[in-house]
């Protein structure tokens, strides 16, 4: 008999009572169907529970495993729902849901899809993904990286909503709530056709125990409707506590703050970067013990030639508000491409430690070093050795801008989870720092950023910041210009917003 893993197909059952609190849910807001379909039914609780809510309806379960199937089609028997119930092995990636969907028509979706990402998948050599799995046509490097690394749920919705798009249908699933956000914006982004939109928290710890944003999702299909969705609290809450929508090409998660303070968002005149990414702290990253020794992260000890190693900071460092540097990082490249033996071809000892530990390199997992140089890393270029710059840590739920400016005459580098800009001056850092971390600033971020997210503030957003506007409403217009006409190469630089 075929295995099925549980974390490979995303195998989380739902209690019963949960299922029922869901579909009371969905009869409270009045909906009413014909045909309920669940197109990865599990051992059937969802079914079960709707059942019993809408007793004149016809169901229709798929599930890949035979097993959970099998126990659905008990279940539903001892409860006399056979007569009005089709179940069917299937795989929802090959199955034809165009022709499946078809004649069904007041059609409820209703399910809990797997709750697993793609990479997730990949790292356990499953199968259990779908063919072609490029959703929103990300290509190259920011596909390689993660940034179109998916939750199977959102792809499975997203197939659905292909399959009913234009016709008038529900779909009503348990899902994280980031997955609904994707689906949303893809739904809107693409002309799926979404009437209205609902997310009623759920509590994942509690029903999964899972420390997870869930909600259950309710899309209504059909036609075109407005691009926003009701946030509610719980099942039960009769009124929304908050709309997110589509801004432009992105989401913001209050609507109505956003909209009183939609005057600070435009062109941003900075240029956000991501730290440096190399997948190799274990060589790359050393403490100094001596005037040029350092010791890496195997406990070696070595000498270097201390032109090639900079200071670092590390997220968890601004995070914690760190004055200095802890770390220092040997820095390979000082732009993508760069033949690192040309590079340190004046840092002999720097080229002998490298090679020394080039199975550490060889053995980086990411598929963005094939192909490339031995020693390759990315987020390196001019801006990197900008000897000031304003950072912020990814990992920091609310966001604090620090201006960094040089160690013992170096820049200080820093890794792929801060963002920085390279500034002109320790005037401009400051100036700039100060902005960013100003009330009107931090509460205009609050209502683009979602607090769940595995990284709430992202470049994007950052460059999402009419930064003129914001320094007119904290009084630091003035210094702030004065601190960039001071230094008038940084304007070569500054894709031009002049306030
Ligand atoms: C999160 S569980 C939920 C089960 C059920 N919907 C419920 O609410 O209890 C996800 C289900 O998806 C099934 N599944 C995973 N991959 C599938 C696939 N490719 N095709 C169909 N079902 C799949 C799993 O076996 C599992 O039963």
């Amino acid at each position: 008999m075929k295995t099925f893993g549980k974390v490979e197909f995303g195998d989380f059952q739902t209690p019963l009572a949960l299922a029922r609190a869901v579909c009371g849910t969905l009869h409270r807001l009045g909906l009413r169907a014909d045909n309920i379909l669940e197109p990865t039914c599990g051992e059937g609780s969802l079914l079960l529970a709707a059942a019993e809510f809408f007793p004149d309806t016809k169901l229709f379960g798929f599930e890949i495993n035979e097993q959970h199937l099998a126990a659905a089609g008990a279940r539903l028997a001892s409860a006399g729902h056979s007569p009005r119930t089709r179940l069917q092995t299937a795989d929802f990636f090959t199955h034809d849901w165009e022709a499946e969907l078809a004649s069904l028509d007041n059609l409820l979706v209703i399910g809990n899809p797997p709750w697993v990402t793609q990479a997730a998948v990949g790292g356990l050599a499953g199968r259990n993904l779908p063919k072609k799995s490029n959703l929103d046509g990300l290509r190259g490097l920011a596909a390689k990286t993660g940034k179109a690394n998916f939750d199977i749920a959102e792809w499975i919705l997203i197939r659905l909503l292909r399959a009913l798009r234009g016709r008038p249908a529900t779909v009503a699933v348990l899902c994280k709530t980031a997955t609904a956000r994707k689906v949303l914006r893809h739904a809107w982004r693409n002309d799926l056709r979404v009437a209205s939109a609902s997310l009623y928290a759920v509590d994942a710890a509690a029903h999964f125990g899972v420390a997870v944003e869930a909600c259950l999702f309710i899309l209504r299909l059909g036609h075109n409707g407005r691009e926003e969705a009701d946030l509610y609290r719980d099942l039960e809450a009769v009124a929304p506590w908050r709309q997110i929508g589509l801004a432009g090409q992105d989401l913001v998660s209050d609507l109505t703050a956003y909209r009183l303070q939609s005057k600070y968002e435009g062109v941003h005149p900075y240029q956000w970067r991501s730290g440096v990414k190399h997948d190799c702290a274990s060589v790359l990253e050393l403490t100094r013990c001596g005037a040029n020794r350092y010791r890496n992260k195997l406990g070696q000890e070595t000498e270097l030639e201390t032109e090639v190693v900079y200071p670092w900071f590390k997220g968890t460092d601004l995070k914690n508000d760190a004055v200095a540097t802890r770390f220092s990082l040997l820095l390979p490249q000082t732009y993508p491409g760069e033949d690192t033996a040309v590079r340190f071809r004046d840092a002999p000892l720097a080229l002998r430690y490298l090679q020394q530990h080039q199975p550490a390199f060889a053995a980086r997992k990411s598929s963005i070093y094939l192909r490339r140089d031995r020693f390759a890393i990315f987020g390196v270029g001019d801006y990197s050795f900008a000897a000031w710059k304003v950072a912020l840590s990814a990992l920091h739920r609310q966001p604090r801008f620090v201006a960094v400016g040089p160690e013992a005459g170096r820049p200080v580098l820093f890794d792929d989870t801060c963002y920085f800009i390279a500034m002109s001056s320790q005037q401009e850092a400051t100036v700039v720092a100060q902005i960013l971390n100003s009330q009107p600033c931090q509460d205009f971020l609050s209502t683009l950023t979602f607090p769940g997210a595995k990284r709430t503030v992202t470049v994007d957003l950052l460059q999402r910041l009419n930064l003129s506007a914001l320094a007119r409403v904290v009084g630091l217009e003035k210094a702030w210009l004065e601190s960039r006409r001071q230094h008038p190469m940084a304007q070569l630089e500054l894709a031009v917003s002049e306030p």
